[in-house]
C-alpha cells in the first residue's frame, strides 16, 4: 500500500492486510520485495532492538531516526510510528509535535494506545493531516498498571469495553485498529462489527490484518517471544553459523575472499562433508555449475567446464572414477588415470574447486543402498552392463546432493545417461538445472571420450567410422552391418523413441558409444 485510504479499500474488498514491525533500512527493503502492506515503526523497537524489559524505553528522537532509516528502505510503502510513552499525555500542543516530528521522519500515520484522555487529540491529529491508528486489547505501554503482558478481554464486561473503545476510535477518525493479545472470538467480533480494518495480533486468525513483531517471526529476537507468535524463519542461529563459519575459516588460515582463488589453481577437495560445506559457502555468494566427470579430461569435458564457468559464477567438477557403475571389473581396472593433465585442463577452463574423493568416503554405506531406474535404463547400455545405471543414479544423486549446484552439465554423447539422470532429477525433486551439452568431435568424427586415448593409432582412425556409419545408414540393420563388415564387435545399435539413433560397439578392446539425430522420414 502506498496511501492510507487503501485501508479501508482493503476492508471494503474484503483483502486481508499484511503488516510487520520494522525498524531499519535493509529490513524495510526486505519487507517491500515481500510485499507487505504496510509496516509498523514500533515502540517494541525498544525491546527487540535495543534490549529494555518494556516499551516504555523508546524515546521520541529514536523513534523518528528508525522511522527515517525505514523510509529510505521502502520509499513508497505506507509506514505507521507508535507515538512513544507519555507522548501523548503532556498536552495536545507537545503531542501534535511530536506526531508532525515522526510524520516530517517519513511516516504515513501515527499510533496511539487506548482511548481514555485520546478523545480531543485524535480529530487534533487528523485535522492536521496526521492519521491515526488506534491500539487496543493488550496496551504495552500499560504493562505497570496491567501487571504484566497479559491477555485482555477475558470476560463478557472486558470484551463490551473493547468494543465500545472501537466503537469510539473509528468515531472518533481512525483509519484502522490493532487489536493485541484477546481471544479469537473478539477479534472476530469486532472485524466483523467496525468498518474500518482491525490489525490482530495474537487475537485469532479472523481479522481484517494480522501483524507481528519482525524480530519475532524471523526468530531474531533474542529474549522470549509471546506464545502466539508463529515463527517463520530463525535468523539469529543463522547468524550465528554464517559468523562463526567466517571465524573458523579466519582462525584456521583458510578465509579466501570471494573470486580470490579465481585464477589461481582448482582448490581439492577430498572429502564429501569438506565438498558440501564449501559448495554450501559457495552457493550463498552466487550461482554455482557443476561437472562430474571420471576424469580423463578431454575437449568435450573441456567445452561442459568452459560453458559451465561462463553461465555460473562458480565452476566447479568432480573427478571420481566411480567403481559401482562398472559391470566389469577389468573395465574399471584399465580406465585412465591422468590427475595431474586432469588439472591443468580443469584450470585452464576456469574451474574454481575440484571434488577428488575416494570410493571409501563415497560409500560409506558399501554400496548397500542405490537408486535403480527402471524405465529409461532399460535396453541399450543398460542391457549390456547389467547395474551399470543403478551405479550411475547412484553417483549423480550423492553428488548432486553433495553440490547443491544451481546447474549440472552433462553431455549428450551419453544420451541414455542423460534421460536416466533427468528422470533420476525429476524424481527426487533435485533443484539442481540439468544442462545437456552437445557432443563434441574430433576432426574425424569421432566422438570424444576418455576410452579413445586406449585405442591405437590406427584404431582411432578406424572409430571414426561409427560416426559416418550411424549417420549414413539407412537403417539400425545397414549400421550394424556396415560396422561389423569393417571389423567392430557390435552390442548394439538401436533408435531411442524414433528419435535418436545409439549405438555401442567394442574396438581393441575398448567399447566406444555415440549416437546421432535420426534422419526424418528413416525407418525404426
Ligand atoms: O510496537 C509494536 O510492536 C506494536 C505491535 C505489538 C503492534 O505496537
Amino acid at each position: 500500500m502506498r496511501y492510507i485510504p487503501e485501508f479501508l479499500t482493503a476492508k471494503a474488498v474484503g483483502r486481508r492486510i499484511v503488516m510487520t514491525t520494522c525498524y531499519d533500512y535493509p529490513s524495510a527493503a526486505a519487507l517491500v520485495r515481500a510485499d507487505v502492506d504496510a509496516v509498523l515503526v514500533g515502540d517494541s523497537c525498544a525491546m527487540v532492538v535495543y534490549g529494555h524489559e518494556s516499551t516504555l524505553h523508546a524515546e521520541l528522537p529514536q523513534l523518528c531516526a528508525h522511522t527515517a532509516a525505514v523510509r529510505r528502505g521502502a520509499p513508497e510503502l505506507v509506514i505507521i510510528a507508535d507515538m512513544p510513552f507519555l507522548s501523548t499525555r503532556c498536552g495536545i500542543a507537545k503531542a501534535v509535535e511530536a506526531a508532525g516530528q515522526l510524520m516530517k521522519a517519513g511516516a504515513n500515520a501515527v499510533k496511539i494506545e487506548g482511548v481514555e484522555g485520546h478523545e480531543k487529540l485524535i480529530p487534533r491529529l487528523i485535522q492536521s493531516g496526521i492519521p491515526v491508528m488506534g491500539h487496543l486489547g493488550l496496551q504495552p505501554q500499560q504493562v505497570h498498571s496491567l501487571g504484566g503482558y497479559k491477555k485482555q478481554g477475558k470476560d463478557s464486561t472486558a470484551q463490551e469495553a473493547i468494543l465500545q473503545d472501537a466503537q469510539k476510535l473509528q468515531e472518533l477518525g481512525c483509519f484502522s485498529v490493532v487489536l493485541e493479545c484477546v481471544p479469537s472470538s473478539l477479534g472476530k467480533k469486532l472485524s466483523k462489527s467496525l468498518n474500518i480494518p482491525v490489525i490482530g495480533i495474537g487475537a485469532g486468525a479472523d481479522t481484517d490484518g494480522q501483524i507481528l513483531v519482525l524480530h519475532d517471526l524471523a526468530g531474531l529476537n533474542p529474549g522470549i517471544a509471546p506464545s502466539f507468535v508463529k515463527r517463520y524463519a530463525d535468523l539469529g542461529a543463522q547468524l550465528s553459523d554464517a559468523v562463526s563459519e567466517y571465524a573458523g575459516e579466519v582462525r584456521s588460515g583458510n578465509y579466501t575472499a570471494k573470486g580470490f582463488n579465481r585464477a589461481a589453481s582448482p582448490l581439492i577437495v577430498r572429502s564429501p562433508e569438506d565438498w558440501k560445506s564449501l559448495c554450501k559457502s559457495l552457493s550463498r555468494q552466487g550461482s554455482v555449475g557443476f561437472v562430474p566427470t571420471m576424469g580423463a579430461l578431454h575437449e568435450g569435458h573441456a567445452a561442459l567446464l568452459r560453458r559451465c564457468a561462463a553461465e555460473n559464477d562458480f565452476a566447479l567438477a568432480s573427478i571420481f572414477v566411480n567403481p559401482s557403475q562398472f559391470n566389469d571389473p577389468r573395465d574399471l581396472a584399465a580406465y585412465p588415470v591422468c590427475e595431474k593433465e586432469d588439472l591443468q585442463l580443469l584450470e585452464a577452463c576456469g574451474v574454481y574447486a575440484v571434488f577428488m574423493p575416494d570410493a571409501a568416503s563415497m560409500y560409506p554405506d558399501e554400496y548397500t543402498v542405490k537408486v535403480q531406474e527402471s524405465c529409461f535404463s532399460q535396453g541399450f547400455c543398460g542391457e549390456g552392463r547389467p547395474g551399470h545405471f543403478d551405479g550411475v543414479c547412484t553417483v549423480v544423486l550423492k553428488l548432486l546432493l553433495l553440490s547443491g549446484a544451481t546447474r549440472a552439465y552433462f553431455g549428450e554423447k551419453d544420451w541414455q545417461q542423460l534421460a536416466v539422470i533427468r528422470a533420476l532429477s525429476k524424481a527426487f525433486f533435485l533443484d539442481t538445472g540439468i544442462v545437456p551439452c552437445p557432443i563434441v568431435r574430433e576432426p574425424s568424427g569421432l566422438a570424444m571420450s576418455s576410452r579413445n586415448m586406449r585405442l591405437s593409432a590406427a584404431g582411432r582412425e578406424k572409430a571414426a567410422a561409427i560416426y559416418k556409419a550411424l549417420k549414413e545408414g539407412p537403417s539400425v540393420d545397414e549400421v550394424r552391418k556396415d560396422l561389423e563388415s569393417q571389423g567392430f564387435d557390435v552390442e548394439y545399435v538401436d533408435d531411442m523413441n524414433g528419435e535418436r539413433r545409439l549405438c555401442a560397439v567394442c574396438l581393441e578392446g575398448v567399447r566406444l558409444i555415440d549416437n546421432v539425430p535420426v534422419q526424418k522420414g528413416e525407418g525404426v
